[in-house]
């Protein structure tokens, strides 16, 4: 018998931007051992998607054309394969797709049990879609690299979150002032009230001098900067750094990478650290749990539909939206 076919979009080649993807018919995958077959319900849009699709990550994520992108997703459980033990079919849930295997943007998507946790009706299938890459990077960044704890209970720390208005930067807003922490963040004039009413002390306009400076304007030295913005020289966080400051990097291009080993070869105070996301499903439950208790929110900037996949794409390819973008099958 032929196999049942889903609405998916894909492309066949790197480069194209929106204009490469396709609209096509492709049989729904089946789960194998430990794995489960997802109704998808929203799927969000990352950078790292169309960076993929332009070739830019090559050496780290090589690509098997024809590829179904995106990763983040919500849906429910519709087969379960052999071994799967957290879950039944029926179940709600949030999962990181493999990124070496893609399959976000379709109708239906095949998910590790490994980074699949349960969604609770609290948790919009939206809500839920937003926070793998962009939450878990936030989380990672914050906590283990940045070692601040999110409870009142650590040392006061002075953080900068630069683009707190992207994907990351407003969850890292929201997560660190779970924690004993003074947030200075940077985001465009437009979304000033908003990152300010979602927790940040004290918010600077990038475009300003003070915040191409990333001065703050109450003078703080930061004990620790996620820097979620495209890449800004050492040269400018260096005079805003505490003694032992951190840049914890989310964007590194070459420059970071030779600052980050100079740094450490002359066993500087300062360091920059640039990260990769590693994706751990307790983290991902922890942060569902969040939203769930209202601690935590995820702000959609907009939603499309799959049909108009591409255009999501787009808007994330321009670079100005708040918080996630969705696509809803
Ligand atoms: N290392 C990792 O594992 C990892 C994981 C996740 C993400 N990332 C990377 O982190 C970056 C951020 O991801 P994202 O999902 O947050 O992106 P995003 O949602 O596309 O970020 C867009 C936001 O950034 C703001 N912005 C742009 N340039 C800025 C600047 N110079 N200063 C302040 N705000 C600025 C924009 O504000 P305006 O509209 O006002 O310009 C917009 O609101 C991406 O490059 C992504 O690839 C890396």
């Amino acid at each position: 018998m032929a196999d049942k076919l889903t609405h998916a979009v894909q492309y066949d080649s790197y480069g194209g931007g929106a204009a490469g993807l396709k609209h096509v018919e492709v049989p729904i995958p089946k789960p194998s051992k430990g794995e489960l077959l997802l109704k998808l319900e929203a799927t969000s849009i990352n950078p790292v998607d169309w960076k993929m699709h332009k070739g830019m990550l090559r050496p780290l994520f090589p690509i098997k054309f024809p590829w179904i992108p995106a990763t983040d997703v919500a849906g429910e459980v519709t087969v379960v394969g052999p071994g799967v033990k957290k879950f039944k079919v029926g179940d709600k849930v949030v999962s990181m797709l493999d990124i070496f295997k893609g399959g976000g943007l379709s109708e239906y998507a095949v998910s590790s049990e490994k980074l699949t946790v349960s969604r609770p009706p609290e948790v919009s299938a939206a809500e839920g879609a937003g926070l793998p890459v962009a939450g878990l990077t936030a989380l990672q960044a914050l906590t283990y690299h940045g070692g601040i704890t999110l409870d009142k209970t650590g040392p006061t720390t002075n953080i900068l979150i630069t683009a707190a208005s992207g994907g990351v930067g407003l969850y890292a807003v929201q997560l660190a002032k779970l924690g004993n922490v003074h947030v200075t963040a940077t985001c465009g004039a437009r979304n000033i009230d908003l990152v300010k009413n979602l927790g940040a002390d004290e918010v600077i306009d990038y475009k300003t001098p003070q915040g191409a400076a990333l001065k703050s304007p109450s003078d703080k030295k930061y004990d620790v900067v996620i820097h979620c913005a495209t890449p800004i020289p050492w040269s400018t966080f260096e005079p805003n750094l505490g003694p032992n400051g951190k840049v914890i990097d989310i964007t590194p291009g070459p420059s970071s990478f030779w600052t980050a080993v100079v740094k450490k070869v002359t066993c500087s105070k300062k360091k920059l650290v640039p990260i990769l996301l590693f994706p751990q499903a307790k983290n991902l439950d922890y942060l569902v749990g969040l939203v769930k208790e209202g601690k935590l929110k995820t702000i959609i900037d907009s939603k499309y539909p799959l049909s108009k996949a591409e255009e999501a794409w787009a808007k994330s390819i321009d670079g100005h939206a708040t918080g996630k973008i969705i696509v809803e099958p």
